[in-house]
């Protein structure tokens, strides 16, 4: 694992470095790479968008889900979504960090996700790139049932043997074989 590691901490760089949407004033930023995980597991992306005070005033920026390149829908259910957003001061520059937390993975939710800002003054548009989850079936769902069927099986088979045994007893007692 440790030989990984320094490898991964310049993979992370380089993926941050180069970045699609570098429009003067406004930056958006996050991790190219596609996400797997497990359904049932709760999940965090994280999006950093670097904007200038001075040009944009402020921004609205959100993730989105996209159903296609030019459609993508901000997320609305509070209930499966929670989105906290924080902001730091850069030099002139203001950083913002949008994070927002699957709290149960579903099947459905893989797709492509999108993170999206733009200023309120001059209307300059940052558009990340395309970063794709794919949440698999968990293995262990159901597990408990099939337990029991092969409990289940098993003492069919257990009885089956029994019954033979006592058939072929009883034949042997009566010198029927
Ligand atoms: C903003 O959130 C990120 C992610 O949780 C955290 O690393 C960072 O320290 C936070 N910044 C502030 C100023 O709270
Ligand atoms: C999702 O991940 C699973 C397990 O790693 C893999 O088998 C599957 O091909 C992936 N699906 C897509 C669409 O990338
Ligand atoms: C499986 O059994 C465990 C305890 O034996 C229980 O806590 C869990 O909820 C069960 N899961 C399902 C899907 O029935």
């Amino acid at each position: 694992m440790w030989i990984f590691y320094p490898t991964s901490v310049f993979l992370r760089i380089f993926v941050l470095c180069s970045l699609l949407s570098c429009i003067t004033g406004l930056t958006v930023k996050y991790s190219r790479e596609p996400v797997t995980k497990t359904e049932g597991h709760s999940l965090t992306l994280k999006c950093t968008v670097i904007y200038e005070k001075e040009s944009c005033d402020d921004i609205q920026a959100t993730w989105c889900f996209a159903h296609s390149a030019k459609d993508c829908e901000p997320f609305m259910d509070p209930h499966r979504y929670l989105i906290k957003v924080n902001e730091t001061e850069l030099n002139q520059n203001r950083v913002r960090n949008i994070l927002m937390t699957f709290n149960s993975l579903r099947l459905q939710d893989s797709g492509y996700y999108q993170c999206n800002a733009k200023c309120t003054i001059s209307g300059t548009q940052g558009k990340g790139h395309l970063v794709y989850l794919n949440v698999t079936a968990d293995p262990y769902k159901g597990l408990n049932v099939s337990k029991w069927s092969g409990q289940c099986e098993a003492d069919t088979a257990l009885l089956m043997l029994s019954g033979i045994l006592i058939l072929w007893c009883y034949c042997m007692d009566h010198h029927i074989v």
